[in-house]
C-alpha cells in the first residue's frame, strides 16, 4: 500500500504499447503448434537475415567484451551504405530507441509533437512518457497528410513533426514536395523511413540542405534483423552528438554490430528477398481485392491495410489467431475496423486467403 503514490501521476493511466504477439505465448491456447504459426503481424522479413550473419555470429569469439560505445566502426559502415558523413549517424537498439532518445532530447513538459494519424504508435508513446503534448492531425480519407493543417498547427511549442514514409499501418507515401514544405517551416521534421528499401523513396539527398531534417531507418525489415534490434538515424551532426551523449552506454550490442557488418556485405542477397516481398505484396493485394468484405488499401511497403466491412476487426483477428495466423488489428480512431497483413512467403498468402474465405463464408 502506498507505493503507487510514488509513480508520476501522469503515468498512472499510461496504457503502454501493444506489441505484436509472440507465438510461444499462444502455446496451449490454440490448436496450432508454435512452429506452424504464420506470423504476419509485425512486418518482419519472412526470408530471415543473410546467411553470412548466421555464420559470423556462430564464429564470433568476443561476446564477453562490451561494444564500442562511440559506435565508430558501425557509424562508418552505415555512412557508407547511406552515402553521408558518419558524423550524421547514430545507431540505436532498434530505431524505436532513436525515436525515444530524440523525443527525450527535444521534448520537455508541455512541448508539442505533431503526429499525422493514423500512424506508428511509438511517437505518441514516447511523447506521453516525456509529458509532451501530442497534436494529432488526422490524415485524409486516402491517408494523405493534410500539409496545410499541419502547418497551421505549428506553435512556438512545436518541437517535432513526424512523417512516416511510407506510413505504417496505411502503406502510402508522402510526396517529396510535401516533406519539403514542412521542412521549410524550420520545425524539426522526422522522416521515418523504416520501410525505405521496399518503397525506394528517400529524402536523404536533402540532409545537407535542411538543418531540421532527421531520418530514421532500421535493419528490422529489409535485412531481417528485427530480433537483434538495430536501427539508425541521420541527424544534423550537432544533434547526433547530443544523442550520443544521452544514450545509455553500449546501446547496440556486439551481435547487432556483427550482423550489420555482414548484412552490408550481402546487400544484393537481401535486396533479392526484398524484391520477392514486393512481388508477393502485389499478388497478395490482388487476392485480397477479390474478397468483397474487405476494402484494401494499396501499399508501398511490406504490409497491406484492409478495412473489414462485415465484422469487427478484432473478431477477425481472433478468428485468424485461432487458425494459427497472427495479424494486427487497431484500436486507433479511423482504423478501428482495420486489420494489417504483413507480406509473407507465397504459401503464407495462400493460407491467409484460404482462411479468410473460410471465415467470411
Ligand atoms: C514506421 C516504423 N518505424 C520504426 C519501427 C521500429 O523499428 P525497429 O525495429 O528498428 O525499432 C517500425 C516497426 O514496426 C515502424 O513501423
Amino acid at each position: 500500500m502506498g507505493i503507487e503514490k510514488l509513480i508520476r501521476s501522469e503515468l498512472l493511466a499510461f496504457g503502454g504499447y501493444s506489441a505484436a504477439t509472440s507465438p510461444e505465448t499462444l502455446e496451449g491456447k490454440i490448436d496450432v503448434a508454435a512452429e506452424d504459426i504464420i506470423k504476419i503481424d509485425a512486418n518482419e522479413n519472412p526470408y530471415g537475415c543473410s546467411p553470412r550473419v548466421q555464420k559470423a555470429l556462430a564464429q564470433y569469439q568476443q561476446f564477453n567484451i562490451y561494444p564500442d560505445d562511440g559506435q565508430e566502426k558501425l557509424r562508418k559502415m552505415l555512412a557508407g551504405y547511406v552515402g553521408v558523413n558518419a558524423r550524421h549517424i547514430v545507431a540505436g537498439n532498434g530505431s524505436n530507441q532513436l525515436i525515444d532518445l530524440l523525443i527525450r532530447l527535444l521534448v520537455a513538459n508541455g512541448d508539442e509533437v505533431i503526429n499525422c494519424t493514423p500512424t506508428f504508435g511509438i511517437y505518441s508513446f514516447s511523447t506521453k512518457l516525456c509529458n509532451g503534448t501530442l497534436v494529432e492531425i488526422p490524415r485524409d480519407d486516402d491517408f494523405n497528410i493534410d500539409i496545410a493543417k499541419v502547418k497551421s498547427a505549428i506553435s512556438k511549442k512545436t518541437k517535432i513533426i513526424f512523417v512516416t514514409n511510407p506510413n505504417n499501418p496505411t502503406g502510402n507515401l508522402t510526396p517529396e514536395k510535401d516533406i519539403i514544405e514542412l521542412m521549410e517551416t524550420g520545425v524539426p521534421v522526422v522522416v521515418d523511413e523504416a520501410y525505405y528499401e521496399f518503397s525506394r523513396q528517400t529524402i536523404v539527398p536533402f540532409v545537407h540542405e535542411y538543418e531540421n531534417l532527421i531520418i530514421l531507418r532500421t535493419f528490422s525489415k529489409w535485412a531481417g534483423l528485427a530480433g537483434l534490434r538495430v536501427g539508425y538515424g541521420l541527424f544534423p551532426p550537432l544533434i547526433a552528438d547530443y544523442i550520443l551523449r544521452i544514450k545509455i552506454p553500449y546501446n547496440v550490442n556486439v551481435a547487432a554490430l556483427v550482423a550489420v557488418m555482414e548484412s552490408l556485405k550481402d546487400v544484393d542477397y537481401l535486396m533479392a528477398s526484398v524484391q520477392k516481398i514486393i512481388d508477393e505484396r502485389e499478388r497478395l493485394l490482388a487476392r485480397l481485392q477479390k474478397i468483397e468484405w474487405l476494402k484494401v488499401y494499396p501499399s508501398q511497403s511490406n504490409f497491406i491495410l484492409c478495412r473489414v466491412l462485415n465484422m469487427d476487426a478484432k473478431e477477425l483477428h481472433n478468428q485468424l489467431q485461432m487458425q494459427g495466423i497472427l495479424v494486427r488489428y487497431f484500436d486507433q480512431s479511423r482504423i478501428k475496423d482495420c486489420v494489417r497483413f504483413s507480406v509473407g512467403k507465397p504459401e503464407h498468402t495462400d493460407a491467409l486467403i484460404k482462411t479468410l474465405h473460410k471465415i467470411g463464408g
